[in-house]
């Protein structure tokens, strides 16, 4: 009987600890520019902090992740100035930890985002850039980075796609405008890479009727 009571004590504990967030995580840190990866951290550090004060934003449990070109250009200082120790990686898969009362995401949901770590730290629409970062257990976005993972991905699928899927996007939609309105005919360069894969198929989809493509003497 008191073995009984013990139990049920002890998943009662679990139950409610289990609910809890950690108050701190492990996330892949970076302490300045540097063009050997060895030199970032496996640190622990504090959850971001969010979302009771900044209702845009969610907190997601990082499933998985992935590396693009920009976060290597980044952490070389290459690109825009980074503020330290700054948390790279932008892609990721998780699970919605914390949500905001007016974000369409709510906790539980699979997501994926493209938490914009490379975003400029000086751009006022995105503020404090150095919270953003998916190379971590727990990654900050803002809603409107984030929108539910499509159910035939599975989370390692979802989190290599976002960054060269909106790439690829970008491409099409915003800069060029579909060009095989005219010319059904698409060359992308580089389609065994991210992005061109990610091109190849969005050319499909908007209707190409060929696509070309290139790749380096390995193929
Ligand atoms: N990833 C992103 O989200 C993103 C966003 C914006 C811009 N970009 C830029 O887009 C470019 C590609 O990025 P990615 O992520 O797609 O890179 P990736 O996955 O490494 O793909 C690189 C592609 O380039 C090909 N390639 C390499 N050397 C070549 C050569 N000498 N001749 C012909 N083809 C060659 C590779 O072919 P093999 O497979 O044969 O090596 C592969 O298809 C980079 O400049 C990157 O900075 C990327």
């Amino acid at each position: 009987m008191r073995c009984g009571f013990y139990v049920i004590l002890f998943l009662l504990l679990v139950h409610l600890h289990g609910d809890r967030l950690p108050d701190y995580m492990e996330a892949l840190v970076a302490n300045g520019y540097t063009t050997n990866l060895d030199d970032l951290q496996i640190k622990n550090v504090s959850l971001p902090t969010n979302s009771k004060t900044a209702t845009n934003q969610v907190l997601i449990k990082v499933v998985s992740t992935s590396i693009n070109p920009v976060d290597r250009k980044l952490i070389e200082g290459f690109t825009t100035p980074l503020v330290f120790p700054k948390i790279l990686g932008s892609d990721l898969a998780g699970i919605v930890v914390e949500t905001c009362d007016t974000c369409r995401v709510q906790v539980g949901d699979e997501v994926w985002s493209d938490v914009g770590a490379y975003i400029n730290s000086s751009e006022t629409r995105t503020g404090n850039t150095k919270e953003l970062g998916a190379w971590a257990q727990y990654a900050l976005a803002y809603e409107c980075q984030v929108t539910k993972k499509p159910a035939n991905l599975n989370f390692t699928e979802a989190g290599v796609l976002p960054l060269v899927a909106l790439t690829g996007y970008k491409a099409f939609v915003w800069f060029t405008q579909a060009p095989w309105h005219t010319s059904p005919n698409v060359l992308i360069l580089g389609g065994s890479g991210g992005t061109g894969t990610a091109g190849i198929q969005l050319a499909k989809y908007f209707g190409a009727k060929k696509v070309y493509t290139t790749a380096s003497l390995s193929h």
